[in-house]
């Protein structure tokens, strides 16, 4: 038992110990953004496979990791040299994966498999250019991979929802038969980001694009620019930097034809800064998403981005785009295509779940509880839709943990990294759910720290818990996390994990922080079909009722309420849900059923959003 002093000096010194912790990691990710304006060359398609749930192939028989040359490694080749050889491993076309894409969904033996499956691909390549330098890019692999070429590795990754990318050294590359293999493992582990408890589907693999890309020897690594917060409105001012992959002589012109910008800024150390005025540009917004061509120029290379000009704050009780009042018509949702029973990840799958999400007349959505596939915000930017962009720092990591922080702060930074120039992002989410308390908070509160470091120009958030009970009428929001978000964003479901729907008619919400507020989930199951009185739980009629009796709150809400984004638009897989009838290891809070058919809870919230798009004008 510490003594009280202790226990005092302790909860005052433990942000601090966090802030030092924060200040000495510097995540600074090697990603190269805007992969897709590079000279790329596409690994996808189909990919032999080992299952090795005993990861034979990485440790020996005394569990030792495997040395680089050794001939039982499943990284180095699985030819045997003459007909006496000995070869325990190998790749074969009888087992094929295909990238991107969960190993889950591609064959029933998969569909709980969690563990270590080892893809192989061969390819030949030869540069474009001699002096060219060749990197590997994944948009994304759950959870871990350690990436091999020719027996070399090339280096590994944690994180199952953010890019990542190793070079690939001259003296590693050959012209023909490369042999190209990834082991990637998806086994959930208490001190990883998420931790071993979430409520979606551990789907494993290579579930995003695997590209080869080409870069010159000086390249634009990464670059950001965004209008300035405070931005005069009558004549915005563009600010940012260009980061090179090395210190380089020469200039960078940045160039946007329509607005006849040319400008040009000496290059003077690896990030040269950059400022101009876009005084005529359109603002982006949802009703005008209008996106600019945005050239940007070295000595070595020119590569183009589309890139949409506003503005977005937390101003007192409102959030202001373009310095006029929204409000958050959303939706949340997980990267899920349910007829399918897989991961989303391709434009198509975006296409598909962010139409269904304009049809119920959103300009906001919540991509739950991870950074989702680049086509979902670069598609969400040509739409006009809002989006809100989470780590899954879920429930209860190890906030203990200095090394958890890093691998938070990394996919942080990975997330920032990817898709900070993209106007329709407006929200970092650093985290969901988590249990209050002062290490949490501490942990939390550095998250928020790193994410304004890495961008201040988006709002920060998190969505917070409440502790609401069904006896009381008026709840109170009072989360020391929320004294750090830009955005005081908060989970309730008043009549489905307590009480009644008819709990939530004489509901009020309050939160002591002077900040917007905004539901950031709320939501109830209905097993799609399924027709009874609205009082039978797992009824389509009940969910309808739980939205009536939400919308009704909805339009009590305090003046600060700007906003939700209800769980959830499409029903998913979750191993938590086991009622034998009305679950079947899915979660039913979907507003569209498994096949994308609406239930009659859709059309209520429906209305609700036609009902505040008609004001809005
Ligand atoms: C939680 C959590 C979601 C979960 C939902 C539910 O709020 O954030 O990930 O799926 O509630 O219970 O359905």
């Amino acid at each position: 038992m510490l003594l009280k002093p202790v226990k005092t000096c302790m909860k005052q010194i433990l942000p601090f110990l966090f802030t030092c912790l924060l200040l000495q990691l510097k995540a600074q990710t090697n990603l190269i953004t805007n992969i897709g304006a590079r000279k790329i060359t596409s690994l996808n398609g189909k990919w032999q496979y080992i299952i090795d749930p005993y990861e034979t192939g990485f440790y020996d028989y005394r569990y030792q990791e495997r040395q680089e040359k050794d001939r039982d490694a499943y990284w180095n080749t699985d030819i045997p040299q003459n007909k006496t050889d000995k070869k325990e491993h190998g790749y074969n076309n009888k087992y094929i994966l295909t990238v991107p894409g969960d190993w889950n969904s591609q064959d029933s033996k998969f569909i709980y498999y969690e563990g270590t499956v080892w893809y192989k691909k061969s390819f030949d390549f030869v540069k474009s250019k001699s002096s060219d330098r060749v990197f590997i890019y994944f948009g994304a692999v759950n959870y871990r991979a350690d990436v091999y070429l020719n027996g070399k590795k090339l280096g590994m990754h944690k994180g199952g929802f953010t890019p990542f990318n190793f070079e690939i050294p001259d003296s590693v590359l050959k012209a023909k038969d490369n042999f190209l293999v990834v082991k990637v493992d998806n086994k959930r582990s208490k001190d990883e980001v998420p931790t071993v408890n979430t409520d979606w589907w551990n789907y494993g693999g290579i579930t995003r694009d695997v590209l080869l890309a080409e870069v010159p020897q000086n390249f634009i690594k990464d670059y950001f620019i965004q209008l300035k917060k405070s931005s005069p409105l009558n004549n915005p001012e563009a600010e940012g930097w260009v980061k090179l992959n090395n210190a380089q002589s020469g200039s960078v012109e940045i160039d946007i034809p329509e607005l006849k910008i040319k400008k040009i800024f000496p290059v003077t150390d690896s990030i040269v800064n950059i400022s101009f005025n876009v005084t005529n540009a359109q603002l982006w917004s949802p009703e005008n998403p209008k996106l600019y061509q945005v050239k940007l120029t070295t000595a070595s290379e020119t590569i183009t981005d589309k890139i949409g000009f506003r503005t977005i704050e937390a101003a007192g009780k409102q959030v202001l785009l373009n310095g006029k009042p929204i409000f958050m018509r959303g939706i949340s949702i997980h990267e899920e295509i349910p007829m399918d029973v897989r991961r989303a990840y391709s434009r198509q799958d975006a296409l598909w779940i962010l139409g269904k999400a304009k049809s119920l007349n959103c300009n906001m959505v919540r991509l739950a509880h991870y950074p989702h596939d680049e086509t979902m915000t670069r598609l969400a930017d040509s739409l006009g839709i809002l989006v809100w962009s989470e780590i899954p720092v879920y429930w209860t990591i190890d906030f203990t943990s200095k090394a958890v922080f890093e691998k938070a702060r990394t996919q942080l930074s990975e997330m920032i990294t990817r898709d900070h120039n993209r106007a329709s992002v407006i929200i970092w989410s650093v985290g969901n759910e988590t249990p209050v308390n002062e290490t949490r908070t501490a942990f939390m509160h550095n998250l928020i720290s790193a994410a304004r470091e890495l961008d201040a120009t988006r709002l920060i958030s998190a969505a917070l818990e409440t502790n609401y009970s069904e006896l009381e009428k008026t709840h109170l929001i009072n989360d020391p996390l929320g004294k750090y978000v830009d955005l005081v964003s908060f989970n309730e479901y008043l009549g489905w994990y307590g009480g009644l729907p008819s709990n939530a008619t004489n509901a009020t919400w309050k939160t002591i922080y002077d900040k917007p507020l905004f539901i950031s989930e709320t939501g109830a199951e209905a097993l799609s079909g399924f027709h009874a009185d609205s009082l039978t739980r797992w009824s389509e009629e009940y969910q309808a009722w739980y939205y009536r009796e939400q919308v009704a709150m909805f339009k009590k809400m305090p003046e600060n309420f700007v906003g939700i984004s209800p769980w959830i638009l499409l029903d998913f897989r979750s191993p938590r849900r086991n009622n034998p009838v009305y679950q079947q290891g899915w979660n039913n809070k979907g507003l569209l059923d498994h096949q994308g058919k609406p239930k009659k809870a859709f059309n209520i919230l429906k209305k609700y959003y036609a009902d505040k798009k008609m004001n809005e004008k």
